[in-house]
């Protein structure tokens, strides 16, 4: 049964105005070759290897692809997913990370989103978080096409994967500030969490206080434009945790540039799917 649409706020209606500035308008003045351009640069596999003494020894060496900010719509759409898809199927992680942001604006496409994100699998399970571009339509909606495609999305929950004693994932829906991440996290119960997928790096703050061994967030697109050789100097340098890996203890954040964006604008700062392998010391 199909819930019915809650009625589009205010929320909607500024980023479809934002949309249509910032991305259609400019788009259509060039064309479409800002937008044929934007989905033309390669997507980047970046592999990382981080340790912690908190990471469960009998998951040492576990492989993760951390997939985020899809943004379907306007600028990518089922062709450019499709190779975003490919890609990860292509790394044959352990597990699959989707850290929010699945669409862009509306959620009336998500049955097509979710044909394509039914082809990821992964051992350990494909889990997924929202981010607040899923919040302007239809979050329901995207839980639900998430659940029905065989993946596992997380609201506030966790889950525990490979037997009794083994993986606790947490996945929190989007929180803008700290307290709130916080406060979400909070509401995930079962103990301390080995992995935490939070759409908004800010999440690390209240994880590291956990002491939670890795934490992957998406959120900022790594800025879009950034400085050659120094993704931290980037269009969202304000933000403490904007682009990459950081290291707090025995805890660990990556924040991935993302694969969409919601303007067709990428400099020094390529579309990325991260592959993160998990040691224990
Ligand atoms: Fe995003």
């Amino acid at each position: 049964m199909t819930e019915k649409r809650p009625p589009r706020g205010f929320a909607y209606r500024t980023a479809s105005l934002r949309n249509a500035l910032l991305t259609r308008l400019p788009d259509s003045i060039s064309f479409g070759s800002l937008r044929a351009r934007h989905v033309r640069q390669p997507i980047e596999i970046t592999e990382i290897s981080l340790a912690s003494a908190h990471w469960p020894r009998a998951f040492d060496g576990l492989r993760i692809a951390h997939l985020s900010d899809i943004h379907f719509g306007h600028l990518l759409g089922a062709e450019r997913l499709a190779q975003a898809v490919d890609a990860v199927r292509a790394v044959q992680a352990d597990l699959i990370a989707i850290t929010g942001d699945l669409v862009d604006l509306s959620a009336q496409e998500a049955p097509l989103l979710f044909e394509h994100l039914a082809l990821l699998r992964a051992k350990l399970g494909v889990f997924v978080v929202l981010g607040n571009h899923d919040h302007l339509d239809h979050p329901r909606a995207i839980v639900r096409g998430a659940r029905e495609a065989g993946l596992v999305p997380l609201v506030d929950d966790s889950v525990r994967v490979g037997g009794r004693d083994g993986l606790l994932i947490a996945g929190i829906d989007w929180a803008k500030s700290i307290p709130h991440c916080a406060q979400r996290l909070r509401r995930c119960g079962a103990g301390r969490a080995d992995l935490l997928l939070a759409h908004n790096p800010k999440a690390f703050v209240g994880a590291e206080e956990r002491g939670i061994p890795l934490t992957l967030s998406g959120h900022t697109h790594g800025g879009q434009v950034a400085r050659r050789g120094n993704r931290r100097l980037n269009l969202v340098f304000t933000e403490r945790l904007s682009a990459g890996h950081y290291e707090r203890g025995e805890s660990h954040l990556y924040v991935t540039n993302g694969v969409g964006a919601w303007f067709p604008l990428r400099v020094n700062c390529p579309p990325e799917i991260a592959v993160i392998e998990m040691r224990s010391r």
